[in-house]
């Protein structure tokens, strides 16, 4: 059978981890599909760079188009990340009738409505495995091994650079900026690391899962987002102490009255799997109506755990090249015609219980009027707790754990509260997710 000729856009970490893959699993690949698979044009931005892998057959060039125009290439891999020109890249090589695999998940997010049409029309597939979650294969086991269920609830750590530093700051208790600039050394960071730090590179990843979940058109704009750049070590730690660990989770959950799409730190029962996965490590748990709970877990980041899924991709469109575009696996798992827009909630209507702590001057009956607040907006609460003033400090921190209940409620405690004599600082509020 004829050779399949791959040109990856970008030999940098994931492309040059992708290009050593194939060469050294090369035999390995053939016996799984048949044919060769060989990576024959690269575009790289500096031609002198130290490269992962072997370029001794490879054409390099620094001009990207010439690959998605080169008539012999049979796939593209654009591995250079960021919009403007991988977007343009990508829908040359599809008006060309070429396959794509990308690892760019901002592409996906932001402009994957109209690059799955245009695959679409073109008879062309367009696969991003590697975009969420490097190496976990979580889109696979959406698309395809969980197809049978309704999907109830997907909540992922699906950055693994903001997971890190939440491990670190529990495990060492080292401050966030501190363990960033560890991050960003060790090349877990996105080229802007507040993609990270501030829920971006999440909510990228989020909005992916959730239109594979739902069979919703992918719609970035409506994650509510917020990152871990606030969370303090005494939050942290107070966490610890009642039970939970704090990681910053991607939520899509489907309620009566709509989607919540939403990336934010969450308090996790300590005892949950999810909440033992540290480090960069990430892992996606989903919830199916047939299934129940499954947790997928693995490296979310670096080279060879990224070009495996990149890999995966290639091998799934080199199965079936010769076939009809009919028989592929549809880009978000739905019929194309069945992609259906739902409501998507404002975070005032989550359902969810939230952890608040206050700090308040340390006199009596300051705890039962705060509690009475709560009572007002018939909250019911979990727990209270009342920490010891620090050292030469009059001030108390009083935390509350509410149960499940609308998030609008629990803002307008907290702005009742905030608004006493007694009370300094604005309050914390985190999430709280018990995965029962
Ligand atoms: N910066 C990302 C992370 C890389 O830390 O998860 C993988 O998408």
């Amino acid at each position: 059978m004829k050779t399949v000729n791959v040109g990856i856009l970008g030999l940098g970490t994931v492309g040059g981890g992708t290009a050593l893959v194939l060469q050294r699993n090369a035999q390995e690949i053939f016996r799984r599909v048949g044919r060769e698979v060989l990576v024959t044009m690269a575009s790289v931005r500096n031609l002198e760079s130290d490269r992962l892998c072997d370029c001794s057959n490879l054409s390099l060039t620094q001009d990207p188009f010439r690959i998605v125009d080169h008539a012999d290439i049979d796939v593209v891999v654009e591995l250079i990340g960021g919009e403007s020109l991988a977007k343009d890249l990508v829908l040359r090589a599809i008006s060309n009738g070429k396959h794509v695999v990308t690892a760019n998940k901002a592409l996906i997010a932001l402009h994957g409505n109209e690059i799955f049409a245009a695959a679409e029309a073109n008879g062309v597939s367009v696969s991003f495995e590697s975009a969420v979650a490097g190496g976990i294969s979580i889109i696979k086991s959406m698309r395809e091994g969980l197809a049978g269920n309704q999907i109830e609830m997907v909540a992922g750590i699906i950055n693994g650079t903001g997971n890190f530093i939440l491990t670190e700051m529990r495990d060492k208790g080292r401050t966030f900026e501190d363990v960033l600039a560890e991050a960003q050394a060790l090349g877990y960071a996105e080229a802007d690391p507040t993609f990270d730090v501030e829920g971006i590179d999440a909510a990228h990843k989020l909005t992916i899962l959730a239109s594979i979940a739902y069979g919703t058109p992918l719609q970035f704009e409506k994650v509510y987002t917020e990152g871990i750049s606030a969370l303090s070590l005494t939050d942290v730690a107070y966490a610890e102490e009642l039970g939970y660990r704090i990681k910053h989770l991607g939520i899509a959950k489907a309620t009566d009255t709509g989607l919540e799409l939403r990336v934010h730190p969450t308090l996790i029962p300590a005892a949950r799997l999810i909440a033992n996965v540290n480090g960069v490590m990430n892992a996606v748990l989903v919830k199916g109506n047939a299934v129940g709970n499954t947790l997928h877990y693995g490296a979310g980041a670096g080279a060879e755990p990224t070009a495996s899924a990149v890999v995966a991709d290639i091998l799934d469109l080199v199965r079936g090249i010769d076939g009809a575009c009919a028989s592929r696996v549809p880009h978000l798992g739905f019929q194309a015609s069945e992609i259906i827009e739902r409501e998507v909630k404002a975070h005032a209507k989550f359902e969810t219980a939230c952890y608040l702590r206050f700090e308040v001057k340390d006199v009596a009956g300051v705890m039962s009027k705060l509690s009475a607040e709560f009572a007002k907006q018939n909250i019911s609460l979990e727990g209270i707790t009342q920490k010891e003033p620090k050292a030469g400090d009059d001030l108390v921190s009083v935390i509350f754990i509410t149960q499940v209940t609308e998030e609008g409620r629990v803002d307008e405690v907290v702005a009742s509260i905030e608004a006493m004599s007694e009370v300094f600082k604005p309050a914390v509020k985190i999430r709280v997710e018990h995965f029962n």
